[in-house]
């Protein structure tokens, strides 16, 4: 019940909690994004789809502060962040899980944990329990705690380095390619997880994704990007349920 009301509110009027205007990247003479403009609301997930090279990564580093943007505007919580360092930008709570599998291999999964509470604020006791919230979304990271992270699957490293940026204490994440390289069932299940961010603990997601079908399932809004433009911002739901409007964005964007 209250979660049906909740999803109502989200719909309907939450906040907007990043909010980003004309933005302009560019790495040289290369254009990496074009004066994109979206904006997310809180507890939603916007899936941010597109073909390798169509700017998704540069999207989310530019948001997190990694990447200098040419022009435009990003707003985050009521804060214009565009162009300031990337540690300020956690600061205010936002979350990055970067591509790949970073997590640090010689140290084990509570260690790397630890690791990610390092910039939140608040006690030992406060960590404990957001490492305790980290464990409870992902229930396959407790029985290997104690083992290093390179004897993790690329599955569990996947959920280790999501838990590692939670343990910042974010209120909103952007997550690169999460399902990048995993065998389906895995991710359905990293995926279930996002969604259970956002319906249990109302945290607003960011997601770049060329696995389409399967970030639609969880989004609320999706944008398409192709080289580095917004071609599509539509209703996540909206959009999965019109096949030839998939077909046609699969064939023109999506680069399968
Ligand atoms: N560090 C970089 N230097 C120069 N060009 C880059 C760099 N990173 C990405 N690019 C280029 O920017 C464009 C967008 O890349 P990227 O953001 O990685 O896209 P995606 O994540 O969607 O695959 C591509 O043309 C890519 O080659
Ligand atoms: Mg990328």
């Amino acid at each position: 019940m209250l979660r049906w009301f909740r999803r109502i509110w989200v719909r309907g009027s939450a906040a907007v909690v990043l909010e980003i205007r004309n933005l302009t990247v560019d790495y040289g003479a290369v254009r990496a994004l074009d004066q994109v403009t979206l904006s997310a609301r809180e507890g939603t997930v916007t899936a941010v789809l597109g073909a390798n090279g169509a700017g998704k990564t540069t999207l989310l580093r530019t948001i997190s502060g990694l990447v200098k943007p040419t022009a435009g505007s990003i707003v985050f919580v009521g804060r214009e962040i565009s162009g300031r360092p990337a540690e300020d930008i956690a600061r205010l709570g936002l979350g990055h899980v970067p591509e790949g599998q970073g997590v640090i291999l010689e140290l084990t999964v509570e260690e790397n944990l630890r690791l990610g509470g390092l910039i939140a604020p608040g006690g030992s006791r406060e960590r404990r329990a957001t490492a305790d919230r980290v464990y409870a979304l992902f229930p396959a990271l407790v029985e290997c705690r104690d083992r290093l992270a390179s004897t993790l699957s690329g599955g569990e490293r996947r959920m280790l380095v999501i838990g590692r940026a939670l343990m910042g204490g974010p209120r909103a994440l952007v997550l690169d390619e999460p399902s990048l390289g995993l065998a389906p069932l895995v991710v359905a299940q990293l995926l279930a997880s996002v969604r259970q961010l956002r319906d249990e603990s109302g945290y607003t997601v960011v997601l770049a994704e060329q696995n389409a079908r399967s970030a639609l399932a969880i989004a609320d809004r999706s944008v398409v990007l192709d080289l580095g433009r917004v071609v599509l911002d539509a209703d996540a739901a909206t959009l999965a349920a019109d096949e030839q409007l998939m077909d046609r964005l699969r064939r023109a964007y999506l680069g399968f």
